[in-house]
């Protein structure tokens, strides 16, 4: 049974959040080129499930966060993940055409201006976070090594080495953790900064929590690539057993991939229990993580 408050919560935070992009992306009037600034917003704005600002927004509720501090760090996750998408998307990555219910990004404005546009996306979510009062500069550093040789970037480089390539389970856990579960433990890490200082065993719940999360996020992905469909994920399915990638479905086995999704969703749970009740609503978007169908 869906929970009601949950939904209304998730849908709340999620017009907040486009509020907040829309406002922070450049105008066709702003200095620059209207058609850089055009591309920007058609691949941040409108679509996509926000999962990481709710992240940011349930852990700086936690803590106790300034309203604007969160949407800062909430939209600077977003700007490197929707910067990401991009140029996960381009012909000399995985090539693809759909992304989040639209022709992507390259498709719609060519592949220089696709490219620019992530360029300018991760400068915007540097300069967003260095809007904020709280722990601007800390927060700065936290998402650089989040989204760089030792994050995302890095992990984008080792889900290229491993196309065609047969891993084994730690490495698959790596890269998966560098490439998705980076960004999202900074999504957690930044939105509790906002707050009071948390005390040693509840950040480190925090994180346990947003790593394991982070990788059951991404064996959902590579399960739902081979169970969904173009119509309800948005972007082309089937396309990692095409292109040949390491996934854990592809590894284990499509009902073993499964399997380990529910495993890593108990251990998000089990992670936040010394939290008790305070760490409710992260419970619910790890549930939300786990279930998803898109
Ligand atoms: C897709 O992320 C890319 C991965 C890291 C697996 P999401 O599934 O969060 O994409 P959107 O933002 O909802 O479109
Ligand atoms: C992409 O992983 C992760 C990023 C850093 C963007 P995938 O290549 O599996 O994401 P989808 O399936 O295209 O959304
Ligand atoms: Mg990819
Ligand atoms: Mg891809
Ligand atoms: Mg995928």
């Amino acid at each position: 049974m869906p929970d009601r408050a949950f939904a209304d919560w998730t849908r709340e935070r999620q017009q907040r959040i486009e509020q907040v992009l829309d406002g922070l992306l450049p105008s066709a009037e702003a200095p620059g080129s209207p058609r850089l600034a055009a591309a920007m917003r058609y691949a941040t704005l409108g679509g996509g499930k926000r999962m990481r600002p709710l992240l940011a927004y349930a852990a700086a509720e936690l803590a106790g966060g300034a309203r604007d501090d969160v949407d800062r760090c909430a939209a600077a996750v977003e700007f490197i993940h929707a910067y990401s998408l991009i140029h996960d998307d381009l012909p000399c990555m995985d090539d693809d055409a759909l992304r989040r219910g639209k022709p992507t990004c390259h498709i719609a404005f060519g592949v220089a201006t696709a490219l620019l546009a992530g360029d300018a996306l991760q400068s915007l979510a540097f300069a967003t976070l260095a809007g904020a009062r709280r722990m601007s500069l800390n927060g700065c550093r936290l998402l650089a090594d989040a989204a760089g040789h030792a994050g995302m970037a890095g992990g984008q480089q080792l889900d290229l080495d491993a196309t065609g390539a047969a891993l084994d389970v730690g490495a698959l856990n790596t890269l998966h953790a560098l490439k998705t579960g980076a960004l999202i433990r900074a999504a957690v890490r930044l939105g509790a900064a906002c707050g009071r200082t948390l005390d040693g065993h509840e950040a480190r719940a925090l994180d346990a929590y947003a790593a394991a999360a982070g990788l059951a996020f991404q064996v959902v992905d590579d399960v739902l690539d081979v169970e969904g469909s173009d119509a309800t994920l948005g972007k082309t399915a089937g396309k990692d057993a095409v292109q040949n990638k390491s996934t854990f479905v592809t590894l284990l086995g499509l009902e073993p991939a499964r399997r380990r999704s529910q495993a890593l969703h108990a251990e998000a749970v089990a992670a936040l229990e010394p939290l008790g009740a305070a760490g409710g609503r992260l419970v619910q978007l790890a549930d939300w993580i786990a279930s998803r169908k898109s």
